[in-house]
């Protein structure tokens, strides 16, 4: 009996001994009437009942055309609009494109691979992109990129009709120029081109480009720029870019049906206690609260569509090399430098969009675009670099505050430490892994029939 009283004392002892260090809001907790009266109303922020649609973009009037997205897709996929390889990298292994020297070998579809969220699982290394050469910067995921005001990591694109003409142009990725892309639509594409966008013109005051020929035959010297680009006939003729503007603006119908869709953590917001584990729902109470992770990852897509300098340090980031990337500060200049932009010539409206950046960008200085977290864990590596593999790893890099100052990233921090627990990182993670949504639908996903 009195190894009996004794051990339920003991038993006591530790039941309050265990209630009094776990101080976790989410105990106990079930459904999200339940949550704390504050982290209900900012989670209820990060999961609306519906996740909107794409906000209106009055930059490209194609942007919900049917038919432009049907072409906007094969676009996506058709590989006739690059020209040769310019990296040894390319030696036939599984991961390369071909071999060096080879034309005609590189799609959006091949660093934006559909099947893995529309980012890139192919490249050798899974950290950045190799396209005609090796990306400086990792390719993000096009899932909800019509959510997006400013596009790539630095805000080089503020309008999507732009963007297409960073990949076609640049050495590293299609290798390819402007005049290369109008004479390929018209060989392939003019019908479908035509019945959306009215005749094509003929450009035969152009000498015909070969593959070979369609974009530049060596590598820059210096291996710190981030995108290297080499004219071509027809680079500055309006006609020529008016074509590739119009085959971008299908692009982007195309890709504004991309969306990662609903997770388990909208369902459990929905009211379904059962869609989040205990630990999954101390990890979203974190990022609301302790993590203070939705101070930029905010809103239904977790994204504040801004630029913000965290301390990446570029150091062990780029297997090339050290690359200390100037982020927003170069790329936000460049965009309101582009003729493609949203208040260009080519730009079918404009709204107030820049009124969202700061007017000086050296401000920007080290800063990036922050990403989405819908369908995060999907991802092979994370931030621009690519430099972690785990979001256990990114969870750590929060604790500390991102890298020590003078570890090599230019600008100045935003970041700060937040010494999480080893359990609080496991919750947190468990939180971002259950932001997972269905993806895009099989179809929207299948390569397409691409013309003759
Ligand atoms: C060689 C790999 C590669 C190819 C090919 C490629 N991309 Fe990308 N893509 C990237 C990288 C890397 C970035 C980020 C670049 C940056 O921020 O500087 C990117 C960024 C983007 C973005 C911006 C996404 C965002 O959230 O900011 C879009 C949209 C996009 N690409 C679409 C395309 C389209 C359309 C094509 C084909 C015309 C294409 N890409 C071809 C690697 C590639
Ligand atoms: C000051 C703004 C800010 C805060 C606060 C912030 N983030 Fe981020 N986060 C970013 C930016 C910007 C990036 C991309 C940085 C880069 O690539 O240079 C990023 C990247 C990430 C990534 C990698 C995504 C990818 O595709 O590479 C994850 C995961 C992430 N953050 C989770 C968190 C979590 C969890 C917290 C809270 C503990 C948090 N973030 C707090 C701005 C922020």
């Amino acid at each position: 009996v009195k190894a009996a009283l004794l051990y339920a004392a003991l038993l006591a002892a530790l039941v309050t001994a265990c209630d009094d260090t776990s101080e976790d809001p989410a105990d106990g907790l079930r459904g999200p009437a339940d949550l704390p009266e504050s982290a209900r109303a900012r989670l209820t922020a990060l999961s609306p009942a519906k996740l909107p649609a794409p906000p209106e973009d009055p930059t490209n009037r194609y942007r919900d055309d049917a038919r432009a997205a049907e072409l906007g897709k094969q676009l996506f996929f058709d590989k006739r609009f690059s020209g040769p390889l310019l990296d040894e990298s390319h030696n036939g292994d599984p991961g390369t494109l071909g071999l060096q020297g080879e034309a005609g070998k590189v799609a959006c579809a091949s660093c934006h691979v559909p099947e893995a969220g529309f980012l890139d699982v192919r490249s050798p290394r899974a950290q950045i992109s190799l396209g005609s050469s090796w990306t400086r910067r990792r390719a993000p995921s096009l899932l909800d990129v019509g959510q997006a005001t400013f596009l790539m990591w630095d805000g080089r694109h503020d309008a999507a009709f732009s963007q297409p003409f960073t990949p076609i142009e640049d050495a590293f990725e299609l290798n390819s120029s402007r005049l290369f892309v109008a004479q390929q639509l018209r060989r392939h594409y003019r019908r479908a081109y035509e019945a959306i966008f009215g005749a094509m013109p003929s450009l035969d005051r152009y000498p015909a480009l070969t593959p070979e020929e369609a974009g530049c035959t060596a590598l820059p010297d210096d291996p710190l720029v981030t995108h290297h680009h080499c004219k071509r006939p027809g680079g500055d003729d309006p006609e020529v870019t008016r074509v590739v503007v119009n085959a971008a603006k299908a692009i982007q119908a195309f890709t504004r049906t991309l969306h990662c869709g609903p997770s388990r953590f909208d369902r459990f917001m929905d009211g379904d206690a059962t869609a989040l584990t205990e630990e999954e729902r101390q990890g979203a109470l974190l990022f609301v609260g302790k993590g203070q992770c939705d101070g930029c990852h905010a809103g239904p897509f977790f994204t504040d569509q801004r630029f913000h300098n965290i301390g990446v340090d570029p150091d062990f980031a780029f297997f090339i090399g050290s690359f200390p990337d100037p982020g927003a500060a170069e790329g936000v200049a460049a965009m309101r430098r582009d003729v493609l932009n949203a208040k260009g010539d080519f730009s079918d409206g404009y709204d107030d969009r820049w009124d969202r950046l700061p007017e000086d960008t050296s401000s920007m200085l080290g800063a990036f675009r922050t990403p989405s977290l819908r369908c995060v864990s999907r991802r092979p590596s994370f931030m621009h670099t690519g430099q972690f593999r785990a979001l256990e790893d990114v969870v750590i890099f929060f604790t500390i505050g991102g890298s020590p100052e003078g570890g090599g990233y230019p600008g100045t921090s935003e970041n700060a430490p937040r010494d999480f627990t080893s359990e609080e990182r496991a919750a947190l993670v468990a939180f971002l892994r259950a932001l997972d949504g269905d993806g895009p639908s099989a179809e929207a996903m299948a390569a397409p029939t691409l013309p003759p």
